[in-house]
């Protein structure tokens, strides 16, 4: 993006981790009162993937870091700075130190980025600026969830919706421009759409003087209202990415926006008049992995030859916040 002898930043690796354990929209029809019949055709969704309770979230992001590492052809030693986009962590100090322990990149700085499913976009943008301002050389991005363990299995307006997976990056300053340009949103007052909050409960100290609690919520959406907000926000930030970059849409090769509902996504390749062809889409597989999922798409789609060094491609993502958020790059060295 810089043309002002700053250095610019290339996306160089790409990896994905998803867990074996799989639930099939009829296994979940023998949890909730609901069906494959509902399930598919108001969202896409076949089938998602569920962590398994002895491995963490730290697990699955170290897993999908170790294949963008190898792919980027970087050791983890390199690595200056380890950002991990979750909203599951383990720790709430941060789960971004323990990644990097476990894959040993012992010069780099790692911290946690919270903003629900436009997570890894924003963690992507943040990266971006330590190589542009010439601070760090190689960042990788980690986004992460375990929705699983935060859902109401009871509840099945939500529990249909969600899967656990990690996807990463890896970037790397240098001379040529990967990442063209950046547009990134945040509007709180739609706050109580979609949820994962701590309710505050008050106890009794000492004497009269009483404390807050928090106790864990499970994820609450209103399901409608966040599909107005996607399908009227995410074509409008893609464009306002794709003119700040100079690109139209025409010559983007790959889509790859937050796997929430297959509706959304044709909606928005529809409000674009994109080629359906062109719009990443693997929630059949994996539900909704949140921030992940556009990492997860970018992975497929490279692994399956569809992406590949030179392409110029448009990640988005949207959710929780709200937030939203585009990033117009090119792939590769
Ligand atoms: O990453 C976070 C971003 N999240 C999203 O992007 C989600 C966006 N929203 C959506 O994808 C859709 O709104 C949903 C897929 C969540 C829901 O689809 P919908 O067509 O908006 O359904 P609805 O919420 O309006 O519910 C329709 C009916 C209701 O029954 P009544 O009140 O009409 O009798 C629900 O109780 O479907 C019922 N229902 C279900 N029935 C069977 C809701 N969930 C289920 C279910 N199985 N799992």
């Amino acid at each position: 993006m810089p043309s002002n002898g700053l250095p610019t930043v290339r996306l160089v690796g790409v990896g994905a981790a998803l867990p074996d354990p799989c639930l099939s929209n009829d296994d979940l029809s023998q949890i909730v009162a609901t069906s494959d019949e509902w399930i598919w055709p108001r969202t896409g969704i076949r089938q998602r993937r569920i962590l398994p309770p002895h491995l963490s979230l730290v697990d699955l992001a170290a897993q999908a870091a170790k294949a963008a590492l190898a792919q980027a052809g970087i050791p983890p030693q390199d690595l200056d700075l380890i950002l991990l986009a979750t909203s599951t962590g383990v720790e709430r100090f941060g789960s971004a130190p323990q990644v990097q322990a476990a894959l040993g990149a012992t010069r780099a700085v790692a911290f946690d980025l919270t903003a629900a499913c436009t997570g890894f976009v924003f963690a992507v943008a943040t990266a971006a600026q330590f190589l542009q301002t010439g601070l760090y050389r190689r960042a990788l991005v980690v986004a992460a969830d375990v929705l699983s363990r935060t859902v109401d299995w009871a509840d099945r307006t939500t529990c249909v919706l969600f899967g656990d997976g990690a996807g990463a990056v890896v970037l790397e300053a240098g001379e040529t421009d990967g990442i063209l340009s950046i547009e990134l949103r945040s509007d709180g007052s739609g706050s109580e759409l979609l949820s994962l909050s701590m309710a505050t409960e008050a106890k009794p100290l000492v004497g009269s003087l009483q404390v807050g609690q928090y106790r864990c919520c499970p994820i609450a959406m209103n399901g409608r209202e966040v599909y107005k907000f996607a399908v009227q926000a995410v074509p409008e930030i893609i464009e306002k990415a794709l003119f700040r970059a100079g690109i139209s849409a025409e010559a983007v090769q790959g889509y790859f926006i937050h796997q929430a509902n297959q509706r959304i996504l044709d909606a928005v390749a529809k409000r674009l008049q994109l080629d359906p062809q062109r719009v990443a889409s693997v929630l059949e597989y994996y539900g909704n992995t949140s921030g992940a999922s556009v990492p997860i798409a970018l992975a497929t789609w490279i692994e399956q030859g569809r992406f590949g060094a030179g392409d110029l491609g448009v990640m988005a993502g949207f959710g929780a916040g709200l937030t939203w958020g585009a990033i117009v790059f090119r792939w590769g060295k």
